[in-house]
């Protein structure tokens, strides 16, 4: 197979990443075949799996505006993603110039990609890093150059949560993050699932299933379950809800079938 510039050396193409599943989602071109098949079955399952993923972004770029509205300007973005349109730097920085972005992942093609992007940006750069090490986050020289912790910090986990297993223990990751933050930080936070949504527990076993032999597999999770990440933080209405439903602008989709997976916004006091 043909290993095309922006891909870095080592990785292995007939491994399905999830990063570049997304990617293939979302209409972008940093994916390969192995990733375009995994998503296309993914689709064959919940058709509307590339509107819910916009509807993801949607609410991310929401959640950034809030972010900024409650005067903060610093964000450290976890599992970014490979950049597509309305990246949290170009939302945040066009609503305030000051606006510093970190962001962090573990996939060497969104590493990559972002370093690429982000050239010449004194405000926004991207770590290398992996959430279940949330100490390694909090100590890289990106965290220490670009925030201050001691002032609030948005923490974006935005569709990243369900790529960890119980096994990785992201209840203690998101507590570890939420004790180094600042009174007044927000959690910006999204999650698959099938609770609530047009969608049976076997369609979603069924998406599980597609990720199984992807970099990471998928943990889908109820709502009470996603709601317990928001531990230490106070829920900024309207709470836990499907993606669209959270601060609606126009323009926000009516098709139940984008309605799966949860959104939230939390304050930590
Ligand atoms: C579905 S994408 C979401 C991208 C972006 N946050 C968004 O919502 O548009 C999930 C990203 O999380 C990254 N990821 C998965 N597990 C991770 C981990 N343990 N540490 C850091 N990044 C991770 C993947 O590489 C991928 O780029």
């Amino acid at each position: 197979m043909e290993r095309p510039s922006w891909a870095p050396q080592g990785i292995d193409l007939s491994v399905p990443s999830v990063s570049r599943i997304y990617d293939y989602y979302l209409g972008g071109s940093h994916n390969f075949e192995a990733d375009r098949e995994a998503a296309r079955k993914a689709m064959e399952i919940m058709p509307s799996l590339p509107k819910v993923m916009q509807a993801n972004r949607a609410f991310m770029r929401r959640a950034v505006r809030h972010a900024i509205d409650q005067g903060i300007t610093q964000f450290l973005d976890i599992g970014s993603g490979i950049p597509t349109f309305g990246n949290v730097h170009e939302v945040a920085q066009a609503a305030s110039p000051q606006a510093r972005v970190v962001y962090v992942d573990n996939d060497p093609v969104a590493v990559a990609h972002s370093r690429a992007v982000l050239e010449g940006n004194e405000r926004a750069v991207i770590a290398a890093a992996d959430l279940r090490e949330p100490e390694g986050i909090l100590e890289s020289p990106e965290v220490a150059r670009l925030l201050d912790l001691d002032k609030p910090v948005a923490l974006l986990l935005v569709a990243v949560l369900h790529f960890m297993t119980d096994e990785n223990r992201p209840t203690e990751c998101v507590a570890r993050l939420r004790d180094a933050l600042a009174p007044g930080s927000l959690l910006v936070l999204t999650h698959a699932s099938t609770d609530g949504s047009v969608f049976t527990t076997r369609q979603g076993d069924d998406i599980e299933g597609v990720y199984r032999n992807a970099t990471s597999p998928l943990v889908m999770r109820s709502r009470a379950e996603v709601t317990r990440f928001f531990e230490g933080f106070e829920l900024v209405e309207p709470g836990v809800v499907p993606m669209p439903d959270w601060r609606p602008e126009t323009g926000e989709t009516e098709d139940p079938s984008v309605y799966i997976g949860f959104a939230g916004v939390g304050r930590k006091a």
